[in-house]
């Protein structure tokens, strides 16, 4: 019986679809021979709950901890995207330590603005300061904001739900291309299709968090998020999940691995291209790829590989977006 923990909220946007997306899961699960139930878990939508998400991410994660160990499951799949709502999963999938894997809705569509391209929430905000400056009209305004969500999806920036869904990949508990498949390109379907197959093998090999998000899982994040130029929020969420498990991350770790690790994503809001063309690069497993010798390949996953042998064959497709480790935009990581 494989439970699909789902936050879709018509008040989440970003997670508006993943009703949609729940149905790709359970046809893999029928496929493999499991019993598909999906239930609702609270949802955190960035745009809409005040004061702040982060105010009620703990209590999400009480709610996915409860649900789980409360009901009939032999294993969970993870669905989130909007910001606080991976690493809620992710916590309370941690500590009821049933079989899991983590299924994010992927990044909204590029906007398309005036001959520019914009993400949110990057560029909202930057055009926000421009209307209060006066440099822009309240019309201009209105129809900025008719344009930057094109679809549904989290924000196609390196915001905190980017940089969650692409860590899930360096953590081994989503299947690789989870990071970055666009939320309405067929390819993110497909993705939750195979989840739905895995999960049923996770089950029947008893795999279960515990098991892939160890010490060595965490350090491969910390590396990856420095890479990417990620959320500070990540600091945060990482040392929740990891406390779940009983690993501690000091502070000093994030320092350390800080001063070795280079930036190589050129993605907003540090840099200039967007979650839709990181995916065109060749996605996460490109990056992991190029940053490998910082990795422990050798960390289990959940498509039954190594991290290293899932990112073996990954192609970085554009070299001013993905860097090298020898020619990185910044030679620190870009926390
Ligand atoms: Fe949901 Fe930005 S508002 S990820």
């Amino acid at each position: 019986i494989v439970g699909i923990c789902n936050t879709w909220s018509e008040l989440t946007h970003c997670n508006s679809h993943l009703r949609e997306l729940a149905d790709a899961v359970k046809r893999g699960v029928w496929q493999a021979g499991g019993f598909p139930l999906e239930f609702p878990v609270m949802s955190l939508g960035e745009f809409n709950m005040r004061p702040t998400t982060m105010l009620y991410r703990n209590l999400m994660s009480m709610d996915v901890e409860e649900s789980i160990n409360a009901n009939p499951l032999d294993g969970v799949v993870l669905m989130g995207g909007c910001d606080k709502t991976t690493p809620a999963l992710l916590m309370g999938a941690a500590s009821a330590d049933l079989p899991s894997i983590l299924v994010t809705g992927g990044p909204q569509l590029k906007a398309n603005w005036r001959g520019g391209e914009l993400g949110s929430c990057t560029d909202c905000r930057r055009y926000h300061a421009e209307l209060r400056a006066g440099r822009i009209t309240e019309d201009d305004w209105q129809d900025l904001q008719g344009s930057i969500i094109r679809s549904p999806g989290h924000c196609g920036v390196m915001g905190t739900a980017s940089t969650m869904a692409s860590l899930g990949e360096a953590l081994g508990i989503a299947l690789p291309g989870n990071g970055t498949i666009p939320a309405v390109d067929s390819r993110r379907y497909q993705l939750a299709e195979e989840s739905g197959r895995r999960i049923v093998n996770l089950i029947k090999e008893d795999i279960t968090p515990s098991k892939i998000l160890n010490t060595e899982a965490f350090h491969n994040a910390i590396h990856t998020l420095h890479a990417i130029g990620g959320s500070a929020n990540a600091v945060i969420h990482l040392i929740a999940i990891a406390g779940r498990l009983g690993i501690e991350l000091p502070l000093r770790l994030f320092d350390e691995f800080s001063k070795t690790t280079p930036l190589i994503l050129d993605l907003k809001p540090s840099g200039r291209f967007l979650m839709e063309d990181f995916f065109y690069a060749g996605g996460v497993s490109a990056l992991l790829r190029e940053i490998s010798s910082f990795l422990h390949l050798k960390s289990p996953t959940v498509t039954g590989k190594t991290l290293g042998e899932n990112v073996d064959s990954a192609q970085n497709y554009n070299r001013s977006l993905i860097k090298g480790v020898q020619d990185p935009i910044n030679a620190q990581g870009g926390l």
